[in-house]
């Protein structure tokens, strides 16, 4: 058992605390650090035992790749091709910022992140915090969302804690993550970018900046996944997930229905809803992920939600969907994940 020390963002103007900093990632330990899309579990990327510890406590599979993140776009000359014209403007448009671009990787970056593939995600977070860490550090730093594989990612320090206290040498609390989502992860090694995971920086953003943009849909069988993170199960809560589509009266009427029926079987129920719903169900356990007009809101609450039904301890979960607004596909698609495609059209 690790004892964890924890931080703050002033502490990190302490020299002592910068040295701690350091010397962890450097001697391949753990740092969890806040970003502005959700907490990353970080270590130096060049640092096999530091790459291996992410792998172990996250329990994450090693096919599935790391992203590197670094302080400013200059760094990542020295491990990535900037292959295509168009990096540039995507570059000065988007970083330091919620995206990840996936390049040709160099010689020096270690096949072990990448899970054996030639291409390598880098990320230049905007987070104060993030980026004070990454300048202590003055080294590249692998660092996946900061939950326990298959759990939803860590928005807030408390969750941090839930999953990783005792297991990483240092976690540094920033407070609530803004964006809630995880970047969005774009291929730019071909003529046209490919959004391979869509996230807050949308397909139509992007389209401002490069002419055309396509969109990777899931994996289908026997096919490999272009982002090997696609093919595993996600962002799931404990209890069985069900997201109900279709006319709200509807919705409200099939969801209390079902409340109802696993009521009668001694089961708890938790609703996860928009603050225009929240008085419509018959449980206890409800959570308002906030006004369904401001998307950004839906999005920053949206694991909040899903890690607050484990607390609860539901056994069913049935959330209503959040379309509209530029962030929906990002929000319905990490849902759909969460819910294992589990999906009732009314
Ligand atoms: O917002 C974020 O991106 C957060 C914060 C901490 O920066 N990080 C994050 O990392 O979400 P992770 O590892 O949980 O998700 C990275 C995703 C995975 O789905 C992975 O499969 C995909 O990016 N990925 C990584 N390298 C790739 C590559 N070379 N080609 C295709 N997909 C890649
Ligand atoms: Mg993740």
């Amino acid at each position: 058992m690790i004892e964890t020390r924890t931080y703050d963002a002033k502490d990190l103007k302490e020299e002592r605390v910068k040295k701690d900093i350091r010397s962890t990632l450097l001697t391949g330990r753990l740092v969890v650090f806040p970003t502005e899309t959700v907490y990353g579990i970080g270590a130096y990327a060049l640092s096999s035992e530091g790459i291996a510890n992410i792998y172990n406590v996250k329990g994450r599979p090693s096919d599935n790749p790391l992203i590197m993140h670094m302080k400013d776009a200059q760094a990542i000359t020295p491990y990535v091709y900037i292959d295509q014209p168009y990096i540039k403007d995507l570059i000065d448009a988007f970083w330091p910022g919620p995206l990840t671009m996936v390049f040709r990787k160099k010689e020096s970056v270690p096949t072990l992140i990448t899970g054996g593939l030639s291409t390598v995600g880098v990320r230049i977070p905007s987070h104060p915090v993030a980026q004070d860490v990454l300048t202590i550090a003055d080294v590249p730093i692998c660092a996946p969302s900061a939950n326990i594989s298959g759990r939803p990612s860590a928005t807030l320090f408390e969750h941090v804690m839930e999953d990783f206290n005792h297991r990483v040498d240092i976690i540094i609390d920033g407070g609530k993550s803004d964006v809630g989502l995880e970047s969005t992860v774009l291929d730019v090694t071909g003529d046209v970018p490919v959004i391979l995971r869509p996230g807050v920086i949308t397909q139509a953003m992007l389209e401002t900046i490069v002419p055309k943009v396509l969109r990777k849909d899931g994996v289908k069988a026997n096919e490999t996944p272009a982002s090997p993170g696609m093919k595993y199960k996600h962002y799931a809560p404990r209890g069985e997930l069900t997201i109900v589509e279709g006319d709200q009266s509807a919705v409200v009427r099939y969801i209390n229905d079902k409340i109802k029926d696993h009521h009668d079987k001694h089961k708890k129920v938790g609703v996860i809803t928009s603050d225009a719903l929240i008085k419509q169900f018959n449980t206890t356990y409800v959570y308002n992920l906030g006004d369904a007009s401001f998307d950004s809101s839906i999005a920053s609450n949206l694991y909040i939600g899903l890690r607050m039904m484990d607390q609860f301890q539901v056994d069913y979960i049935y959330s209503v969907a959040f379309h509209g607004g530029s962030y929906q596909e990002a929000i319905m698609n990490r849902l759909y994940k969460a819910a294992n495609h589990k999906i009732v059209k009314l």
